[in-house]
């Protein structure tokens, strides 16, 4: 029988959440804490029916465990205190000023943590680096914790990177493809090891949980993702390539992915990649290579983040082109804003992008997304999207954008509909009733090749994909 560890985490986000019910959940004899020192936040876990993150089979999983060995505080230095295991979950965002900048990770939370952590701490704790960090970080924390030689025999460094996939995190954590813990090779990293290790064998099988040294398992994380998000820009620079010849990207990547060498995961085309890791964790690698003097090393992977901006560009410029070159004063019916499917996340959305070009056009729009909530698509268009250039002119958001929660009123008068999200219901609706409401020629421009597009012609519409030429019903040639 395994210990009865007492386990903390600090940040209540989408990794710290999810993944502290799943431990919580499959080892009920482990006490859980949940600190951070947001209130608001913590009042919210306490509300299964309106947590502040939205993830399928995550309300169940709090319902079940909170009160009993789940608990949620903003208590950071008790929580701290009583731990022997304590995870590292705060947010490490790319840095928007200063050095690095546009690059490196922000570690000031992290660095804050790990001096609470120092100051507070009294009794051995192990210490878990679950956000995403650069490679070598943990070195950084050791030195924190070695600043008082009395206290820094009482720490030991295990990076547990998490590769949980937003809006499945539940069976992502329940049914992990790896579980990979990097600690120091002495007597007492190896210990620390096998006691998080044995945390995860309550339920993930002992040959899925491997170990390895600190900087591999840092490293592997940022490459996992760099890898990841290189399959997704290979497609999609694909995609253009189809669109030019005549061949159709997603035949072409049913093709290539029987290859069991290559495999048929991630390799949907889409109007980009977005997300809290791919671009973060790339730009984190590319930082790293060109200040070691990789430069070639850092320029190849720069090029994934390239092509990811250069799809967001090519599409919304489809989009003005086909649409008679002018789309000022036009309704424009945006379907999705998240930046996939069932989530409320709407961090790096390639929506943002082609919005923020649809709006300096001049165009009108009406956003429906199923799960993002009005907050959070304000405060995104007011910041506008992360790489690109900040304009000098406020632009009129309010008075063109309107956010409403009746797809179809998103839809009825509208020149064009841009799906930027793969929703599932975008699949289920009355086409033909949408079509009759429109202006025509009536345009759908599907950002991630989700609708019957055939069906969508028969019934009069111009349609626009990804990876294939469009099907008008314009003469062509003329
Ligand atoms: C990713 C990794 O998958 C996960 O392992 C890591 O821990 C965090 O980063 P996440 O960002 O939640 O997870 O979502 P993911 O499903 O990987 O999708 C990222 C982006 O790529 C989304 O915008 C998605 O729409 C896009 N995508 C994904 C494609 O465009 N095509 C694909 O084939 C797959």
């Amino acid at each position: 029988p395994s210990r009865a560890e007492k386990i903390c985490c600090l940040g209540a986000g989408y990794v710290g959440g999810p993944t502290m019910c799943v431990i919580a959940k499959k080892c009920p004899e482990c006490k859980v804490t949940v600190a951070d020192p947001f209130a608001d936040k913590i009042a919210q876990w306490h509300d299964p029916d309106h947590l502040p993150i939205f993830e399928p089979g995550l309300a169940e999983l709090v319902r079940e465990t909170i009160g009993k060995n789940l608990f949620f505080t903003t208590d950071l230095e008790a929580a701290i205190q009583e731990a022997d295991i304590i995870f590292v979950a705060v947010g490490t965002p790319t840095k928007t000023v200063g050095i690095g900048s546009g690059h490196a990770a922000n570690l000031c939370y992290l660095e804050s943590a790990a001096r609470m952590i120092a100051r507070v701490a009294t009794t051995p704790k192990i210490i878990v680096e679950k956000s995403t960090v650069p490679v070598r970080n943990a070195e950084t924390l050791m030195r924190i914790f070695t600043t008082n030689p009395e206290s820094a025999r009482l720490f030991q460094v295990v990076n547990n990177p998490e590769f949980l996939a937003e809006g499945t995190a539940i069976p992502d954590l329940l049914r992990p493809d790896r579980v990979l813990i990097g600690g120091q090779t002495t007597p007492a990293g190896h210990e620390a090891v096998r006691r998080l290790a044995d945390v995860y064998a309550h339920w993930v099988p002992r040959e899925r949980i491997i170990t390895t040294n600190l900087w591999s398992s840092e490293c592997s994380k940022l490459v996992a993702n760099a890898f990841l998000a290189q399959r997704i820009s290979s497609i999609n620079s694909i995609s253009e390539l189809c669109e030019a010849t005549g061949a159709d990207v997603d035949e072409v990547a049913r093709a290539i992915g029987m290859d069991s060498r290559i495999g048929a995961k991630f390799l949907k085309t889409s109007v980009g990649f977005g997300g809290s890791c791919f671009q973060k964790d790339i730009l984190n690698l590319v930082y790293l290579a060109s200040s070691l003097g990789l430069q070639q090393v850092a320029d190849y992977w720069e090029q994934v983040i390239t092509i990811n901006q250069h799809q967001k560009a090519r599409f919304t410029e489809r989009i003005v082109h086909s649409m008679f070159h002018t789309i000022a004063g036009k309704k424009i019916a945006i379907l999705g804003f998240a930046f996939k499917k069932d989530t409320g996340d709407t961090r790096e959305t390639p929506a943002l992008d082609i919005m923020y070009k649809l709006l300096e056009e001049g165009a009108n729009m009406a956003v429906y997304d199923p799960k993002v909530p009005d907050e959070l698509l304000w405060d995104d268009l007011t910041h506008g999207p992360s790489l690109a250039p900040k304009n000098a002119r406020p632009l009129p958001l309010r008075e063109r954008i309107t956010h409403v929660t009746d797809p179809y009123q998103a839809m009825e008068g509208a020149h064009a509909i841009i799906i930027c999200t793969e929703w599932d219901e975008f699949k289920t609706y009355d086409y033909q009733r949408i079509y009759n409401g429109m202006v025509k020629p009536a345009f759908i421009f599907d950002g991630r090749n989700l609708l019957d597009h055939q069906r969508l012609f028969d019934m009069g519409f111009e349609v626009h994909s990804l990876g294939r030429r469009p099907l008008t019903h314009f003469p062509q040639g003329l």
